[in-house]
Formats: C-alpha cells, sequence, structure tokens
C-alpha cells in the first residue's frame, strides 16, 4: 500500500493523540491534549497508509527565525523506513516556505538528525525554548535531551 505524507487535519486528533500518548507515557515526548492537538492542528504533518496515521511531526515558532520540530514519532511497526525522514523533510520545506532560517529539535535520537543535515548545539543558545514548552515538562531542572539545529540555506532545496 502506498505511504503518503500530507499535513494534518481535524478529523486526525484522536488517531494523533494516541499515537503521541504513546510516545508520552515512555518519557520520549511531552503529553498534547485533544483541545491543544485542535488547536495546534495546522502545524502538523502526517504519514499515512490505507487511511491509517502512522506517523506525526509538527513545527512550533519560538521566534522570528526559529522553529522547532515537536511531537515526532512513527508508530510501532513503521520505523526505520524512511518515514520520519519524509515527515522532516515535510516540515524543513514549510519552514522554508515561512522564510524560517533554523529549525531545532529536543531529541534523543541524535543520529537521526545528524543524517538529515542537523547539527548538535548547545541547548543555551536557545533561551526562547524554556518559556515555552519546558515550563511543563517534569524534566526542566534535569533536562537529558540534545539539541540540535539545522540552518536553512535558502539556495540549496533539502
Ligand atoms: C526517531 C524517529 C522519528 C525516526 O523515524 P524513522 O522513520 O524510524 O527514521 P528513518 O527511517 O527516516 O531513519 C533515518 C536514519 O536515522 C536513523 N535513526 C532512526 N531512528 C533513530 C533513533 N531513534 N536514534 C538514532 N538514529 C535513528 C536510522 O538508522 C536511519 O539511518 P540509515 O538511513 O543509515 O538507515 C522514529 O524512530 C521514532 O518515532 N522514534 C520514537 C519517537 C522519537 O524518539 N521521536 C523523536 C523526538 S524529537
Amino acid at each position: 500500500m502506498t505511504i503518503t505524507c500530507r499535513k494534518a487535519n481535524p478529523t486526525d486528533v484522536d488517531a494523533l493523540h494516541e499515537l503521541i500518548q504513546g510516545y508520552a507515557a515512555k518519557g520520549i515526548m511531552l503529553p498534547r491534549s485533544r483541545e491543544a492537538l485542535l488547536r495546534h492542528i495546522d502545524s502538523f504533518f502526517v504519514a499515512e497508509e490505507g487511511g491509517m496515521l502512522i506517523g506525526c511531526g509538527s513545527l512550533f515558532r519560538l521566534g522570528a527565525d526559529l522553529v522547532e520540530i515537536r511531537s515526532l514519532g512513527m508508530a510501532e511497526g513503521y520505523k526505520g523506513k524512511g518515514l520520519g525522514t519524509m515527515i522532516v523533510n515535510a516540515l524543513i520545506e514549510e519552514a522554508r516556505a515561512m522564510k524560517t532560517p533554523k529549525v531545532m529539535a529536543l531529541t534523543y535520537a541524535v543520529d537521526f538528525f545528524l543524517k538529515n543535515g542537523f547539527k548538535v548545539v548547545d541547548k543555551e543558545i536557545f533561551p526562547e525554548k524554556v518559556w515555552t514548552d519546558c515550563v511543563h515538562c517534569s524534566k526542566r531542572h534535569a533536562c537529558d535531551e540534545i539539541a540540535v539545529v539545522r540552518v536553512l540555506n535558502e539556495s540549496v532545496p533539502s
């Protein structure tokens, strides 16, 4: 069956919630309520196969020149098939379309991001981040996630 990547719409909220909750329960992602997902649904891309949601990722604006990749996750059984890369590429194109040159993430999957053109940086260089999501995170005083960033070059398509 064909796998496609598209922008999310409100009918995806329940499946998105289930996928993200699964990772939130393992401490890999921050939980998102259905209400929050609906409010920010336009920032999500999803991968689907035969009408089933099998992956997601979103872009959150942290500043005029900086967006963050959030809630990036593939369903079990769909990892390692290039879907994460497909969604990151869609999010990078979205950042380009928004004329936002820097895309960051906080992650444990460092090699995945390195393979997608990101580099590891000191998370202290993103003070904007601390005042948005981190204040809601139980690990905020002992964050062990690694910050990665990709600076987009307008002349080179990803
Ligand atoms: C991390 C994740 C999104 C990657 O998506 P994916 O579809 O499995 O990744 P891809 O198939 O596009 O992999 C691209 C490359 O990254 C590497 N990679 C994939 N997942 C990785 C991980 N968790 N850690 C390190 N490297 C990883 C792969 O080995 C692959 O390398 P290759 O091309 O040399 O084989 C996915 O594994 C996932 O959902 N993980 C759990 C949730 C999570 O950690 N999300 C990240 C939060 S920021």
